[in-house]
């Protein structure tokens, strides 16, 4: 098999990370996620797997995200099966193949060029999934977003690779052009943002995290917005973890506020 050089730097290649970490869960003997694409994508890159494999130790927290957002995803479709879901940051997860989206909806995978590039040269997506090229960031892409539909913003491990006024002039926009609907994101904690500067991995790709998680800001600046869920991943993670032997350890280190906050999973609803 010809597989594909992939030459990605920056918050582009941390792709490869979650996809590899959704193979390795894939191939235990208890998977959480189960991801069925990923290990058959992998298998088409060519990428330096030792430095992959340095980052199996998020593994339980990285698909226990995956796992819930695909389960939130789900619930958003079933109550809107006309809805509209924007898939942002989307990377090469498989999320539309694995949750279906109906036909009746529209789904929308948005990443940086480079990375839709890859994503459409490696998936065969259904013709229903539309994809747009663009950072999330910048506002000409929201042109190709129908604005009458109900939405659901899914945005995974995506945030914290943005600035905080890139943030809020994605979150702004969405919440000015769309009717009603829930956004779905991971958020992670100020420390994780410091720390990312010394990660080996991410030094190795030229990555780090730029904005991190207040939630008293952050609902101050969006008052109408309905809280729905606050979850830590640590958490998720230690009750899902499958070395069962491990799971007190991870329970008792869990009550540290800084671990259990490193990361959180947030659900809102908004409009009428
Ligand atoms: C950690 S990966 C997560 C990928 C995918 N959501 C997953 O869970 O496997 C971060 C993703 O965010 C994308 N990303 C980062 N900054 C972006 C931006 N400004 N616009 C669009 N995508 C961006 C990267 O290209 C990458 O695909």
């Amino acid at each position: 098999m010809t597989t594909e050089k992939v030459d990605l730097r920056g918050a582009a290649a941390t792709l490869l990370m979650t996809l590899y970490m959704h193979a390795f869960d894939a191939r235990s003997r208890r998977p959480i996620l189960g991801d069925p694409y990923a290990q058959d994508v992998l298998d088409r890159i060519d990428y330096d797997a030792a430095a992959l494999r340095r980052t199996t130790g998020d593994t339980s927290a990285v698909v226990s995200r995956a796992k819930r957002l695909d389960e939130w995803t789900t619930e958003f479709l079933v109550a809107e099966p006309a809805g509209q879901v924007l898939h942002l940051g989307c990377g090469l997860d498989s999320r539309p193949l694995r949750v279906r989206p109906p036909r009746t909806c529209r789904w929308i995978d948005v990443d940086q060029p480079e990375v839709i590039e890859l994503r459409r040269r490696l998936y065969d997506v259904p013709d229903h999934v539309e994809s747009i090229p663009s950072s999330v960031t910048d506002e000409a892409w929201w042109d190709r977003v129908s604005t009458d539909r109900p939405t659901l913003v899914v945005a995974e491990g995506l945030l914290m690779y943005l600035t905080e006024e890139g943030v809020h002039a994605l979150l702004g926009r969405a919440l000015d052009r769309l009717p009603r609907g829930v956004l779905a994101f991971d958020a992670v904690a100020p420390w994780t943002v410091t720390a990312s500067k010394w990660t080996p991995e991410f030094r190795a790709v030229g990555a780090r995290f730029h904005s991190a998680w207040d939630r008293s800001v952050f609902e101050s600046r969006y008052p109408a917005l309905q809280r729905l869920d606050d979850v830590s991943v640590y958490d998720m993670a230690a009750l899902a973890e499958p070395r069962l032997w491990l799971r007190p350890a991870l329970f008792v280190a869990g009550a540290l506020p800084p671990l259990r906050d490193s990361m959180r999973l947030h659900r809102y609803r908004f409009g009428r």
